[in-house]
């Protein structure tokens, strides 16, 4: 089994409800009341996306030594609202070497830099789909106060005014609140 596989279903059921869900780039998401996040399929969803939490990709040693310093953990009582992103990535990207991807992603467009000074309000995870034959390449899940909630849209207003995004081909906001 794997241990590491996460399933994000939208339904009716899960602790989380979904305040909006928007199609940002190519085709959204049947809409669904609330959402669950579990290690299992959990039952009959409107739709069930799957990813797996795994290791970094682009991060240098630096880099992932100084978001470890400064990273909240998910689950923070005060974090009530979350944001589940799911992106899809053109071919184009997936062409790219591995140096040449690494070279959009931080030195052209400063992911690393930009989401830096949003932590530790905003919590997060990565999780991979591609490999899994998933729709999304890749489920971002965010965890902030409702007080950090502007904030966090300037986040991802800027990260998509960035050179990474021009390969971005798919693109669903889900916002949430835990109630
Ligand atoms: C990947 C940091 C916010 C979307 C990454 C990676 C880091 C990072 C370090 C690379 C992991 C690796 O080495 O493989 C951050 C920080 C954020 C943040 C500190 C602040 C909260 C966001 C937001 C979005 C996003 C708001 C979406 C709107 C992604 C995607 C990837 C990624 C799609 C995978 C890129 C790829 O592998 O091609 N992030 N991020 N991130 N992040 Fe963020």
């Amino acid at each position: 089994m794997m241990t590491n596989l996460v399933h994000f279903s939208g339904g009716r059921s899960g602790p989380w409800r979904i305040v909006d869900m928007a199609a940002v780039r190519g085709e959204g998401l049947a809409r669904a009341e609330r959402l669950a996040v579990s290690a299992t399929a959990d039952g009959p969803g409107c739709w069930t996306l799957r990813g797996v939490v795994g290791h970094a990709r682009y991060a240098t040693r630096r880099e992932l030594d100084g978001l470890a310093a400064r990273q909240a953990p998910l689950g923070r009582g005060e974090a009530v609202c979350a944001a589940l992103i799911p992106i899809r990535k053109s071919q184009a990207w997936w062409d790219l070497a591995q140096d040449e991807r690494r070279a959009i992603f931080e030195e052209t467009s400063h992911h690393t830099a930009i989401g830096a000074a949003y932590l530790p309000a905003v919590a997060r995870r990565l999780h991979h789909g591609r490999d899994l034959g998933e729709p999304f390449d890749f489920l971002t899940w965010f965890e902030f106060a409702p007080d950090d909630a502007t904030a966090f849209d300037a986040l991802v207003a800027a990260l998509r005014a960035t050179p990474e995004w021009d390969y971005v081909e798919r693109e669903v906001d889900i916002r949430l609140v835990w109630e």
